[in-house]
């Protein structure tokens, strides 16, 4: 059974990627990826460097990249159509978002990639992303191209002179986005201007909806589930219990491990309706953001059981649900893809803070936010590990996200 979406009437699409290297096209392709697969949409990028670097070899000197080099323009094309080759296959084979990760600078390699796809039946959005601040360039080529493999083994500062070389041979060649006819999306200067052009349909509203709200600001996301309820102590599921003893205990060590950890000003928490994630927010003391979204799965006709309760009332739904958690909706309740679903603002907002926020939440909501941040595929978030009384510290990066886990374990007496 396939696990993806989307509408019957949606044909494929293939974001084509457009840019300088160095303006962030692998960032936001590898994000707008993990975004459009969370959601549940088949996607993949195909990277025409590491096609150049399969063929090839890593180690190319910046003159390869010279547009007056017939050899090295030769090999880029052949590394280009096979990436190409490779991305029509992969849509015949029921692929919904392509994303095409190249430079694609000029107007004639556009044209051609264009056509290509549309010969196939594939809506071609083009994404070109600008950025003129040489503060971000050279941040960009010092975090993330120092580590590519293009680079390995060799000097920093000799890498970057090679990088640099190798960006002005493509300035020679570059032709930004003009042709009115094609849909595409300008980012310029990581988002502080974004341009629209033949923009339709609902899923390129929600990438351009994405990649506005993509920034590069350095910042933290704490995720915590509520203290021990009530419930967690009986072994029952949702309801709207109080905290344990144990719980309240949490929301003390929480309370001073986040004053220990952040600013008095450049912090942001948020809970869920529900009590037990607003009392385990309480000792913080700060103004608290308590947002629906975050409430925990909703169990339907399961809500108040113990789960050997629902096996015993229920074999055929605790069956269900076992077989196929990431699907299984409680009867008159939901399912983990309706949490997905719901948590998809949210995610859009987390993505947009430029502060450190810290989500109090419940199991099932934060295993599907963490599943976004740690790109875990949509069948693994019902199961990944989201224990009581711990505090993960998530820092996205250039390509991934840096994780720490705290472990605040309050007594039971
Ligand atoms: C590369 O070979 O690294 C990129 C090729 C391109 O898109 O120009």
């Amino acid at each position: 059974m396939s696990l993806s979406r989307g509408l019957p009437l949606e044909s494929p699409i293939c974001v084509v990627m457009v840019g300088l290297p160095a303006r962030g096209k692998t960032y936001t392709a590898r994000k707008l990826a993990r975004y459009m697969s969370w959601l549940g949409y088949h996607t993949r990028v195909f990277n025409v460097g590491n096609y150049r670097r399969e063929r090839f070899g890593a180690r190319v000197a910046h003159d390869f990249f010279d547009p007056s080099n017939p050899t090295g323009m030769n090999a880029r094309k052949t590394a280009a159509l096979a990436a190409l080759d490779d991305l029509k296959t992969w849509f015949d084979e029921g692929g919904q978002i392509g994303i095409y990760d190249a430079t694609n600078s000029t107007k004639s390699r556009r044209k051609m990639v264009h056509q290509a796809l549309r010969n196939n039946n594939i809506e071609v959005l083009f994404l070109e992303t600008v950025c003129n601040d040489p503060d971000v360039i050279e941040a960009n080529i010092r975090e993330s191209k120092l580590s590519n493999p293009d680079y390995i083994g060799m000097e920093p500062e000799q890498a970057v002179q090679d990088f640099r070389a190798r960006i002005a041979h493509y300035e020679q060649a570059y032709e930004p986005l003009d042709d009115a006819s094609l849909s595409f999306i300008r980012v310029s200067d990581v988002s502080r201007r974004v341009e629209l052009n033949r923009i339709s349909g609902f899923r390129m509203g929600r990438i351009v909806n994405f990649v506005m709200n993509l920034h590069i600001t350095p910042r933290t996301i704490w995720l915590t589930r509520h203290g021990e309820s009530m419930a967690n102590v009986a072994g029952t599921l949702g309801g709207d219990p109080d905290l344990s003893e144990r719980g309240k205990r949490y929301a003390i060590a929480l309370s001073e491990f986040v004053n220990l950890h952040s600013s008095e000003d450049h912090l942001s928490v948020w809970t869920s309706t529900l009590q037990r994630t607003i009392q385990t927010a309480k000792p913080l003391n700060r103004h608290c953001i308590e947002l629906r979204a975050l409430d925990e799965i909703d169990a339907g006709i399961c809500d108040g059981l113990t789960y050997s309760q629902v096996a015993e009332q229920y074999p055929e739904e605790f069956a269900a649900r076992t077989a196929d958690k990431l699907r299984y909706r409680y009867p008159r309740g939901e399912s983990y893809e309706d949490v997905i679903d719901r948590l998809d603002p949210l995610i859009i907002e987390l993505e947009r803070q430029q502060e450190t926020v810290l989500v109090v939440a419940h199991q099932a909501v934060l295993r599907a936010l963490y599943g976004y941040f740690a790109g875990r595929s949509r069948s693994e978030v019902p199961h990944i590990d989201m224990p009581l009384h711990t505090i993960i510290a998530l820092t996205p990066k250039a390509y991934g996200c840096n994780e720490r886990r705290f472990v605040l374990a309050p007594s039971s007496t």
